[in-house]
């Protein structure tokens, strides 16, 4: 098979900033994207009626003719009560929650998470049916992080049965049982943490452009969430994680984490789904499982990938140089131009 075209795809976490780095970078999700999910922390993060509407509009005014529908977030404060939540839950998918300090700009977000803190905010999320997305680490030790969260999931679940949660970004193999036990826990995941490694990442010369939280771990962890991919596990949506930085930002003594990979997803996607011989469940991973889990219906699109080699470029951006995931390195396969 020389071509493979991708119904309506969807990426489920994704990076756009704003200003000038969403001028850059947007296209490459709103061309070849039906939508995507847009993470809320922006700076300052994405907290009122107002800044979704801004937001959005800014969104909508970068990414020209392309039939794109930017899904927005917004960033999870124990303030919000049933009656903003009300007030927003129409022009929002869900309230991320990120717990303070253990990523990118989340300085502002909850320091402890417990039924204390959070438990009233969630109650109300469950009574609108809003789904809540974490960011699902602590702050203890870094290959740790996300296990170590692995309690308080088990806690969300249990306590707001009705409240549908999403793992973002699940990365760890001890995760995978958590998602069986509970009909309400659903995941995404990167193409990084199902292609590389931390022998990637650390096991050469330092990369990093490979730097992200939740930080990518063992070839075990790896191929375990390949496994529950490649099969087409329903609870399990596409989530690309792409998190600009400028390149001097990565390449620094004190680095930013975040792999901008948006531009190269399908091919990574496609190459990785051949090379297993399981194409036939990319389709459910990039589209079907999202619109069943979040009840969504995004416009209709259709992408094809050819067989040709694509040398990703070592850089993408005008005015701001961003490296991308796997730069310079050669894909079997290439986005046929719309
Ligand atoms: C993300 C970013 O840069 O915004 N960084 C990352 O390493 N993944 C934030 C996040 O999703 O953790
Ligand atoms: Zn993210």
């Amino acid at each position: 098979m020389d071509r493979i075209t991708l119904n309506t795809p969807l990426d489920m976490h994704l990076h756009i900033r704003d200003g000038e780095m969403l001028r850059e970078v947007v296209r490459y999700s709103s061309r070849y994207f039906s939508g995507g999910l847009i993470m809320p922390n922006t700076i300052p993060p994405i907290t009122t009626k107002e800044d979704i509407f801004s937001y959005r509009k800014e969104i909508l005014n970068s990414i020209e003719n392309d039939i794109f529908e930017p899904y927005m977030s917004i960033f999870f404060k124990s303030s919000y009560d049933s009656q903003f939540l009300k007030s927003v839950r129409d022009d929002i998918l869900v309230v991320k929650l990120y717990p303070s300090g253990v990523t990118t700009n989340s300085d502002g977000g909850v320091v402890s998470v417990d039924l204390d803190e959070v438990g009233d905010t969630l109650s109300a999320m469950e009574q609108l049916d809003i789904p809540l997305s974490i960011h699902g680490e602590t702050n203890g030790s870094v290959f740790e992080r996300e296990a170590e969260f692995l309690p308080t999931y088990e806690l969300l679940a249990k306590t707001f049965p009705k409240l549908r949660i999403i793992m973002e970004h699940i990365s760890d193999r001890r995760t995978i049982e958590l998602l069986e036990k509970y009909s309400n826990l659903f995941a995404t995941i990167t193409l990084h943490h199902l292609a590389i490694t931390f022998d990637d990442l650390l096991g050469g010369a330092l990369q990093p452009h490979l730097f992200c939280k939740p930080i990518v771990k063992s070839g075990k962890d790896r191929d375990a969430l390949r496994d529950l991919v490649l099969n087409g596990h329903p609870k399990i949506m596409f989530g690309s994680d792409s998190a600009p930085h400028p390149k001097e930002k990565k390449e620094s003594s004190n680095g930013s984490a975040g792999i901008f990979s948006a531009p190269i997803v399908l091919q990574g996607l496609v190459e990785l789904f051949e090379k297993h011989d399981k194409l036939e469940n990319l389709q459910p991973f990039i589209s079907e499982n999202a619109r069943k889990i979040y009840r969504i219906s995004p416009p209709q699109k259709s992408i094809t990938l050819v067989r040709k080699e694509f040398q990703v470029p070592t850089t993408y951006g005008e005015k701001i140089e961003i490296v991308p995931l796997f730069a310079g390195k050669k894909l079997n396969w290439s986005l046929e131009d719309v």
